[in-house]
């Protein structure tokens, strides 16, 4: 193998960037040309596509969104946007092909692999709802930014003693809500894996209001529904002072932290080292903090493991309070 290409696909998430540094040194190391494409797979069947070098990836590790651009191409999933993505790769002599993104990026690699570009997928998602792996790249540094804004917002919340509900993304997914409600001492959680009647949940917000408990803190997964009307529900029912709050793409952006600059890196360096390998078609990920890979077929539609035991010890304690 000689030249291989790069591209990141989907929503940005941090730590995107700390993969591609990855693909690079790897495939500098392993002799290999390595090319960037920009735009995902928009950038496959335009060619917008040039050689990486040292400057394209120096001062990069720490940055959030992608130097290579992202997209989410509607042409690529048409017959003819395929055709053309793949009359490109071979034009640039793509020998092996590392895709970053989340589910319907893999989906987009595993049919470049059946028509004879060998793939391999990096996890990149925020939402961590890829089920082969613990985690997805950018996951803990999403977690990390809703964590510091439920403080920020519980501040003004008590100084008004109100009920705040702030509406993570995630997708189907509830992992941010859940990880970053239990880490920022949520009062409430919702999450679509456990759904919770939003009668009960405005009764329980009730009852703390007659136990003295005038501030509460709610984390909504995007999933289990939209902050607003939520607020708007529980406002009628109980007559509570409640704000919703969507941090919104706040939560894409900034600065990967440590543990995805990690991951990143080492997710990166094996998809690589899987091309040179001759395995193809894989999935690098992590499980019980070890590097693995499945083949891509086993990794996408593969659902989370929600974590359950985390989520009911949550709220049933705040229940009880
Ligand atoms: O998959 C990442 C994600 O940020 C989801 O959490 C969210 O639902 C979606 O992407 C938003 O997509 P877009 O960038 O197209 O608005």
């Amino acid at each position: 193998m000689r030249k291989i290409g790069v591209l990141t696909s989907g929503g940005d998430t941090p730590g995107m960037n700390s993969a591609i540094r990855a693909v690079f040194k790897e495939g500098v190391r392993q002799n290999l040309n390595v090319l960037g494409i920009f735009h995902g797979y928009r950038g496959l069947i335009e060619g917008n596509i040039r050689e990486l070098t040292h400057a394209d990836v120096e001062n990069i590790m720490h940055k959030g969104g992608t130097v290579l651009r992202t997209a989410r191409s509607e042409e690529f999933k048409t017959d003819d946007g395929l055709k053309r993505a793949l009359s490109m790769a071979k034009a640039y002599s793509i020998e092996g092909l590392v895709v970053i993104g989340g589910d319907g990026s893999y989906r987009g690699a595993k049919l470049l692999n059946d028509m004879g570009v060998p793939t391999i997928g990096v996890p990149g998602t925020i939402d961590n709802d890829m089920g082969y792996t613990d985690y997805t790249i950018g996951f803990n540094t999403a977690v990390n930014t809703i964590t510091n804004e439920i403080y920020n917002i519980r501040d003004t919340m008590r100084a008004h003693d109100r009920v705040g509900v702030i509406e993570v993304m995630g997708r189907y997914c509830g992992d941010i809500a859940l990880w970053a409600g239990v880490a920022g001492g949520a009062d409430m959680i919702l999450v679509p894996e456990c759904p919770l009647p939003w009668e009960d949940a405005a009764q329980t917000l009730y009852e703390y209001r007659l136990r003295g408990k005038l501030t509460s803190i709610v984390v909504m997964a995007e999933g289990a529904g939209k902050a607003e009307e939520f607020a708007a529900f529980v406002r009628e029912k109980t007559g509570i002072d409640i704000k919703a709050i969507v941090p919104g793409y706040t939560q894409r952006g900034g600065n990967p932290v440590a543990y995805d600059r990690i991951l990143a890196s080492q997710l990166g360096q094996r998809a690589v080292e899987l091309l040179c390998e001759g395995q193809f078609g894989r999935a690098v990920g992590t499980k019980r903090n070890q590097i693995i890979d499945v083949p891509l077929e086993d990794a996408i539609g593969r659902l989370d493991s929600f974590d359950e035991k985390l989520y009911y010890f949550n709220n049933n304690v705040l229940a009880k309070f």
